[in-house]
């Protein structure tokens, strides 16, 4: 079996799905690449290479040294960070994905997956249940990259028939690794807040509502895409993908019915004006016709597993019930 690469495996995502591909495929199958290892690496269970996905030329000789038949390409900078450096985004999630695009072809690699966000939706799109074909009028430098970057993906598909599949994650929560600069990550640091403080200081209005998924979802959902026939994928830019949507203030409720006394006040700064160019749901129909995407997690669920795996923050006399 040809090899996989994993790139921007230090990150949220990448840290779960590195271990997740290197349960269901072998250890010594999966190389986790990234600038820099990090504690939520898998690196000693598995190869680790350092890597920039901007060094095209040292990607296209690894692909062929390591064998590689399959790239998952995660690098990127999410939209809170995008809009602070907006021409390092571009750069990083433009060329990244081009270099990956274009080693792919080169190296012959069957298979590739590249994820995209909710973030390609802007404020023409539906509010709720934001339909998988709708107009795309991203307003942040992220969202424009990951609009264009579908594109990319169906033009690579279309010309040279290379097998690119892609999800439009939504806001993903999880324990492993901290989120780095995205909109989204409050439905993180909200868990952490209210074990150590029983308070959270939100950077988003109370009644923000979005859409957002469970780590396990979401790992589960790329590995499920990356093995449906390929005579079942219909979408080649992107597919809508959900498993719940809630507002601050509801998520504050839940954690609350554990952590008696908990609660969240709210100063919205700049990613209010990202959150509210974003849908507050989406129609995932097509994924769970294309391929029977069903999630696991709703809001209640997520928020126990949250707690019960990070309850080890709590303060000694906190009450979790
Ligand atoms: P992250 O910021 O946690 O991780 C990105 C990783 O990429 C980091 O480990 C970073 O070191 C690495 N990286 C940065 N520049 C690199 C380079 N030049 N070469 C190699 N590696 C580099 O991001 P994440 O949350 O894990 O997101 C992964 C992908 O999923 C991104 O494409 C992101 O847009 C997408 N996505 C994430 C979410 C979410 O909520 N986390 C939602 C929608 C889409
Ligand atoms: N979670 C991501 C962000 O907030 C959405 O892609 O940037």
């Amino acid at each position: 079996m040809r090899r996989i690469l994993v790139i921007g495996a230090s990150g949220q995502i990448g840290c779960e799905l590195t271990a997740a591909l290197r349960i269901k495929f072998g250890n010594d199958t999966v190389i986790a690449a990234d600038l820099k290892s990090s504690p939520g690496n898998p690196k000693s269970s598995g190869p680790f290479l350092p890597l920039d996905v901007l060094d095209k030329e040292t990607l296209s000789v690894q692909v062929r040294r390591q064998q590689v038949g399959t790239i998952y390409c995660l690098a990127a900078m999410l939209s809170a960070s995008g809009e602070q450096h907006p021409h390092k985004a571009w750069q990083l999630n433009m060329q990244g994905l081009l270099n990956t695009l274009e080693v792919a072809r080169e190296e012959s690699v069957e298979k590739i997956f590249w994820p995209s966000s909710i973030a390609v939706f802007g404020p023409d799109a539906p509010k709720m249940n934001c339909p998988q074909e709708t107009k795309l009028s991203p307003t942040t430098v992220y969202g424009i990259s990951k609009s264009a970057g579908e594109d990319w993906c169906k033009y690579y598909h279309d010309r040279f028939g290379m097998d690119i599949r892609s999800l439009r994650y939504p806001g993903l929560i999880s324990y492993q690794s901290m989120p780095g600069g995205g909109t989204t990550d409050y439905a993180v640091a909200i868990f952490y807040a209210a074990l150590k403080m029983r308070f959270y200081q939100c950077y988003l209005k109370a009644d923000t509502h979005l859409p957002m998924m469970y780590m396990d979802d979401a790992v589960r959902a790329t590995l499920e895409l990356m093995d449906a026939p390929g005579d079942k994928i219909s979408v080649h830019t992107s597919y809508n993908i959900s498993a719940m949507d809630f507002t601050p203030r509801e998520i504050t409720v839940e954690i609350a019915q554990h952590i008696k006394g908990f609660e969240s006040f709210y100063n919205a700064d700049f990613r209010q004006a990202i959150a509210d160019s974003w849908p507050g749901s989406v129609d995932d129909s097509a994924a769970r016709k294309d391929w029977g995407w069903k999630p696991k997690f709703g809001l209640s669920e997520t928020v126990e597993a949250m707690l019960e795996q990070l309850k080890h923050l709590a303060r000694p006399n906190s009450a979790i019930y």
